[in-house]
This record gives C-alpha cells, sequence and structure tokens, in this order.
C-alpha cells in the first residue's frame, strides 16, 4: 500500500480532516458521507468528484477503502466505529471517544478483535504549542513537575442550531464533549490522575440539561497535582491556557496566544523572567492528525493516542462528572 485511501463520515469537523487529507501526499480521499445532503453539497465545491453517501453502510462497502474518519455527533461513535472495524477499514474516530464507558470498552473490544487500528482525535496533542510544551517538559526543562492546570472555556450558547442540537444531551456534560480537550492535555503531560475531585454550577446556559462550569482537582503519578476548569457558557473566546509548573521552570502555553512563555532564567534583579517562544496557532491541525494516522497505517508506526487513550481520558472526565454530582472524591483505575 503507498497510500491510505479515506472516507470521512459526517462533515462538519469532517470538512477539517477532508483538507488534511488533502493536504498528505500518502493520503487520498475517495468518499464522504453525511445525511445532510446540502452540506455535502457545499463540501464537494472544495472536494470535486468525491463519491457521496447519505447511508454510512453504503460507503464502508466500497473496498478501496483503507480508512475512515467517524466526525458525526458522539452519540453515534460506537455504531460508527464497529460498523466500520468490522467492515475491515482502520477508524479515525473524533472526539470525545464515546459518553459512556460500556461504549468505550465495546469499541476498545473491536479495534483488538479486528486488529485494525483506532486512534481517537484528541486534536489537543496536535496543537503546536502544547506539543512543544510536551516536549519541553519530557526533555527536563522544567524539572520534576509538582503542579498542571489546563482549561476549556467556550461559549456553547452560539453553538446550537442547524446541525448541532445533539450537543444538548444529558449525557454530554460539557466537562466530557469539549473538557476532554483540557483533560486529555493533563493526562498527556502528567498521567492518569487517580483521584477527582469536582465542583459545578449551572449560571450561563440556564436550560442547559447539565452544569456548565465545573472545576477539578486532581492527583496525578509521582505526587503531581492540578486542575482542570471547564466553562461551556463563559462570555470570551474560546481557550485552552495551560500552565505547567516544575522545580526549575514553569510553561504558560494558550492555543489562542501565539507566545508560549518559558520562566527559568535567574535576572540580576532576582526575577525569573519568561523566554519567549513564538507558537503556531492551530487549534485544529488536522493535517498533523491525518499525517500521524497515516504514518501508522502505511509504516506501522506505533499509535499514541490509541482507544484505550481515548478510554482514560472519558474515565477521568467522567469521574470529575461523578464528584460534582455526589460531592464525593472518586477514585479512579484504568483497566480497559
Ligand atoms: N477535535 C475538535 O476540536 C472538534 C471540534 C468540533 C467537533 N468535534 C467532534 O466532531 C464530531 C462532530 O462535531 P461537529 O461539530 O462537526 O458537529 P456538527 O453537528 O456540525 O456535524 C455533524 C455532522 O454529522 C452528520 N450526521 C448526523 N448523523 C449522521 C448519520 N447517521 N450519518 C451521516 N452523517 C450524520 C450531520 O448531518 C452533520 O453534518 C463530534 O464528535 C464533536 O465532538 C471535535
Amino acid at each position: 500500500m503507498d497510500k491510505v485511501r479515506y472516507g470521512v463520515i459526517g462533515v462538519g469537523m469532517g470538512k477539517a480532516h477532508m483538507f488534511g487529507i488533502r493536504e498528505n501526499t500518502n493520503a487520498e480521499l475517495v468518499a464522504m458521507c453525511d445525511t445532510n445532503e446540502e452540506r455535502m453539497a457545499d463540501c464537494l465545491k472544495s472536494f470535486p468528484g468525491v463519491a457521496t453517501y447519505t447511508d454510512y453502510r453504503e460507503l464502508l462497502k466500497r473496498d478501496d477503502l483503507d480508512a475512515v474518519v467517524v466526525a458525526t455527533p458522539d452519540q453515534l461513535h460506537r455504531e460508527m466505529t464497529l460498523a466500520a472495524l468490522d467492515a475491515g477499514k482502520h477508524v479515525l474516530c473524533e472526539k470525545p471517544m464515546a459518553l459512556t464507558l460500556d461504549d468505550c470498552q465495546a469499541m476498545i473490544d473491536a479495534s483488538r478483535k479486528t486488529d485494525k487500528k483506532l486512534m481517537i482525535g484528541q486534536i489537543g496533542r496536535f496543537t503546536p504549542g502544547f506539543k512543544r510544551a510536551k516536549e519541553l517538559i519530557d526533555n527536563g526543562e522544567i524539572g520534576d513537575l509538582f503542579f498542571v492546570e489546563s482549561e476549556y472555556a467556550h461559549d456553547y450558547s452560539k453553538i446550537p442550531g442547524k446541525f448541532s442540537n445533539w450537543r444538548l444531551d444529558p449525557l454530554r456534560h460539557g466537562f466530557l464533549g469539549g473538557g476532554c480537550h483540557a483533560v486529555d492535555l493533563v493526562r498527556w503531560i502528567a498521567g492518569n490522575p487517580y483521584e477527582i475531585a469536582a465542583f459545578a454550577n449551572k449560571k450561563m446556559l440556564t436550560t442547559w440539561p447539565t452544569d456548565d462550569c465545573t472545576i477539578a482537582i486532581m492527583k496525578f503519578p509521582n505526587d503531581v497535582i492540578g486542575k482542570v476548569f471547564v466553562s461551556i457558557g463563559c462570555k470570551r473566546n474560546y481557550t485552552m491556557r495551560s500552565v505547567f509548573y516544575g522545580s526549575k521552570g514553569t510553561i504558560i502555553v494558550d492555543n489562542t496566544n501565539p507566545t508560549m512563555q518559558v520562566f527559568k532564567t535567574e535576572s540580576d534583579c532576582g526575577f525569573t523572567v519568561p523566554m519567549l517562544y513564538p507558537i503556531a496557532l492551530n487549534n485544529h491541525n488536522t493535517k498533523g492528525e491525518i499525517a500521524a494516522f497515516t504514518d501508522v497505517i502505511l509504516n506501522g508506526t506505533p499509535l499514541e493516542m490509541d482507544a484505550v487513550q481515548g478510554a482514560c481520558t472519558v474515565k477521568a472526565a467522567l469521574a470529575a462528572v461523578e464528584s460534582s454530582k455526589t460531592g464525593q472524591v472518586v477514585k479512579v483505575d484504568y483497566n480497559f
């Protein structure tokens, strides 16, 4: 195989994946599927000649597809991923992997049984600033981590509408639906949090079925502690400001700020001054994500953001939701 031939199911966020596929010389976009024909017709203007389907099962019958991107509402991830794996396709499934742990386990089991790759689209791992921060931390630049924090601050009052009412599902708590980006980021940096306590309220999206603001504090391996703040109703631009504190320095990185700050150097006056790193702003680096998945399929590169990783992020997020409801600290294991 010299190219991975892709189909994309769901052409909202899926359209961004289609651009990512087109920008990769080892990938080819063959087919797309959406129940909304108007939306597909619009996509065809950018991707002329790509086959269109309104039933994903028909798309999956194609022998000339190696992989599919599942970019439909979260509630459909399990059904479509299982069908695609069963049809012999590798799958890149959007985040969150699913809304329940049962669904996550079924998807893990199916990928093990079929021996097909299942990647979860936690795209924060491809955001240039977060990637750079992770490299610096792994290289020991800020020493021994002791505190990590990330946030997902968004205003969902603008999102529901023509395509998006599926977000108004009691199972799709904001801490899981969008907040999984921040949860996955701290997990990527500090490992799996094993104790989680959280508080939540609902003062902004008052008709929403779940709380809209949550703060979770977490204990990680190696005596690291951390916090994740998620608001889906705040009045500001979408941001994931994140700070990583280590024994030798501190990194402040925000997906909306083109400068990453690394505090390390002692200045003459005794204050720690930041080194400023220019960072490309790219919140939806589907080009990087598709490149990684294509490399996994073509060259057998290890799959980092696999189904178990996706499920661990869901489990940590759901533990925070549980804690915010029960008032109890939740202990979490990660056996999938
Ligand atoms: N990685 C990110 O940063 C990011 C950003 C936005 C959304 N997402 C995720 O991407 C997924 C899609 O979100 P979105 O914002 O594109 O939502 P959306 O509502 O804009 O688009 C979903 C599309 O799926 C289509 N669809 C629904 N049911 C279908 C079916 N049975 N068969 C085929 N198509 C169907 C809809 O017609 C719609 O066009 C969700 O899982 C979401 O959480 C990820």
